[in-house]
């Protein structure tokens, strides 16, 4: 299975912490936060991973992790040369995944345990096609895409709805088999202009194809002034604060 890191897009909520640094470099507690997902992805055994960002800092990650060799693994990088969103960045991956199934994975999210998501990757190279979500039971869902699930099964999921049917947030791990970029080659773009994770992931679900697991561990993303303070509590071990 392939890894592929999304970390394109301007951060414009984090300004101005984000007018000259790129989101993904800014720190998670001890770490560059773009280190967290990459070492959920190399937890998961994945070791061919590719990182996709923005023009303007392409630099600033080879020369943070250059070719992978200090983490045991291979690393390729491309461009999103606009922010179209983030089944827009991952169709850049097409010629990368060479028909293998991939993990995709949000440059954002922080993973505390990355032991349950191990399991899932697993599973899902088991699991014949289709694909796979994290879900976490969250207090501000209408952040976040979210699951509707019934008798076992996704049915549903919706981008940042007002009155969210569930308190389930789809977290940013993907796994999909190769269909997926046939899939975001018949997406139109959203509301907001950008082609969504979310409609990618309804495809599945209509099409009776997609499994989830509901995370226990701690998640969270770190994209706004107050996510990002709270990926640095929970990686720092501090446990009380409010969601
Ligand atoms: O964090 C999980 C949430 O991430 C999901 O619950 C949502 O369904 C999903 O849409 C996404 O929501 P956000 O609105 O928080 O995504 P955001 O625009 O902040 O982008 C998250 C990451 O995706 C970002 O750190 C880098 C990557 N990205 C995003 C865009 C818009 C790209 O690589 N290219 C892009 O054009």
């Amino acid at each position: 299975m392939k890894g592929i890191i999304l970390a394109g897009g301007n951060g414009t909520r984090l300004h101005p912490l984000t007018l000259v640094t790129n989101k993904h470099l800014l720190p998670v507690y001890k770490k560059p936060m773009i280190f967290w997902p990459l070492e959920t992805l190399i937890y998961c055994g994945i070791k061919d991973i590719l990182i996709i960002s923005g023009r303007g800092h392409a630099g600033h990650f080879v020369n943070l992790l250059g070719s992978g060799k200090k983490f045991g693994v291979d690393l390729s990088y491309d461009i999103q040369e606009d922010a179209g969103g983030i089944a827009h960045a991952l169709a850049i991956a097409e010629d990368f995944a060479n028909k293998d199934k991939i993990a995709v994975i949000l440059g954002d999210n922080v993973f505390m345990d990355s032991g349950e998501l191990k399991k899932g990757v697993d599973d899902f190279k088991k699991q014949e096609d289709g694909a796979k979500i994290f879900l976490k039971s969250v207090s501000d869902a209408h952040r976040f895409g979210v699951a509707e699930v019934k008798e076992n099964k996704v049915i549903g999921v919706e981008e940042k709805p007002k009155q969210p049917k569930s308190n389930l947030a789809v977290t940013g791990m993907y796994l999909y088999d190769n269909n997926a970029f046939d899939i975001i080659r018949g997406l139109q773009p959203s509301g907001r202009g950008e082609l969504e994770i979310t409609d990618v992931n309804n495809h599945y679900i209509e099409k009776n194809q997609m499994s989830y697991h509901v995370l226990e561990s701690e998640w969270t993303d770190a994209g706004t002034f107050d996510s990002l303070l709270r990926a640095n509590l929970i990686a720092a071990g501090i446990k009380s604060f409010p969601q």
